[in-house]
């Protein structure tokens, strides 16, 4: 890029505002927010941009939340990559950011913050289908406690997250179904999840596989396009899931779990029905991954 090119740049990501205190972000109550933790992908970015086609607004918060990771998790090394990030909201047509510290959150610090999370009342989706919520015991706690403070301080009329993400995208959809007036008409929207090319859905770890884990990463996608046809062939249940596990097992992922689930409540079910869910978390070398898909009967 040349110098003329690098002050229009300039010029350009100056009209999008950073935020780094609550009081600033009274302007932009009513907004689009797109809550996330950076290391910003193509799949932040498309939730970006259907945020901003719907009409509003658009701020996007980077937080690592403290209070969502147990302790040996990848906390501390999860990636920051502010300037990067910072461009592709620009792009993305973002109104704003929001970068608030550690201690503008959690002002009695992270470990009164965890201690307050872990008396939250979770909805049930949090705590019963034994997915994310038995792997991860204390994260629903943590990411409730940090979505409901971003929600309080931007007082958006709409969020966006991403179906990625699935047993957390139900259980934000469940508390803010229950909070009802705490958010007043906050509507929640489900967006797709973004596939590499070789269908390997996007996130933010995917950066800490090597290129050689990558092929083995592909068995997630392919594990789920099996309960899709299972779903479509009117298999057992009980015997698509067990093929998902082999197909996992074949690409060296060791699974935490590979299940066919109820939409909604994500509890097991008998049969295949409408909008059955495919959920899976599978780990290769110490890298988790996690990924998802409709799979509707016949
Ligand atoms: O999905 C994420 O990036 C995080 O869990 C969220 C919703 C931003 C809360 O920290």
């Amino acid at each position: 890029m040349n110098g003329g090119q690098e002050r229009i740049k300039g010029e350009y990501l100056r009209h999008m505002q950073i935020i780094e205190h609550a009081e600033s972000l009274a302007p932009l109550h009513a907004c689009a927010l797109v809550p996330t933790m950076g290391a910003l992908h193509a799949g932040h970015a498309s939730l970006i941009q259907r945020a901003v086609s719907d009409g509003r607004p658009v701020v996007v918060s980077l937080f690592v939340n403290p209070t969502q990771f147990a302790v040996g998790e990848d906390f501390s090394k999860y990636p920051r990559t502010l300037e990067a990030d910072r461009e592709l909201c620009q792009t993305a047509g973002a109104a704003a950011i929001f970068i608030p510290s550690v201690q503008a959150m959690y002002p009695r610090g992270v470990e009164a913050a965890n201690a307050e999370a872990a008396t939250l009342q979770l909805p049930l989706v949090a705590t019963q289908p034994k997915l994310e919520d038995a792997q991860r015991p204390t994260h629903f706690c943590g990411v409730c406690q940090v979505v409901a403070k971003l929600f309080d301080m931007c007082q958006p009329a709409a969020a966006y997250f991403g179906e990625k993400d699935f047993q957390q995208l139900r259980v934000i959809q469940d508390m803010v179904r229950r909070e009802g007036a705490r958010w007043k008409e906050l509507v929640v929207h489900a967006c797709p999840t973004i596939r590499e090319n070789d269908g390997l859905a996007m996130s933010s770890r995917n950066r800490y596989l090597q290129a050689n884990q990558r092929t083995n990463a592909q068995g997630l996608s392919r594990a789920l396009m099996f309960a899709q046809e299972s779903a479509r062939a009117g298999m057992d249940i009980v015997a698509a899931e067990n093929e998902m596990r082999r197909v996992l097992t074949q690409h060296q992922l060791e699974v935490d779990y590979a299940v066919i689930r109820a939409p909604e409540t994500l509890l097991p079910i008998e049969k295949f029905q409408p909008g059955s869910r495919a959920l899976i978390a599978a780990r290769l070398e110490g890298v988790r991954l996690i990924d998802n898909a409709s799979c509707s009967g016949a």
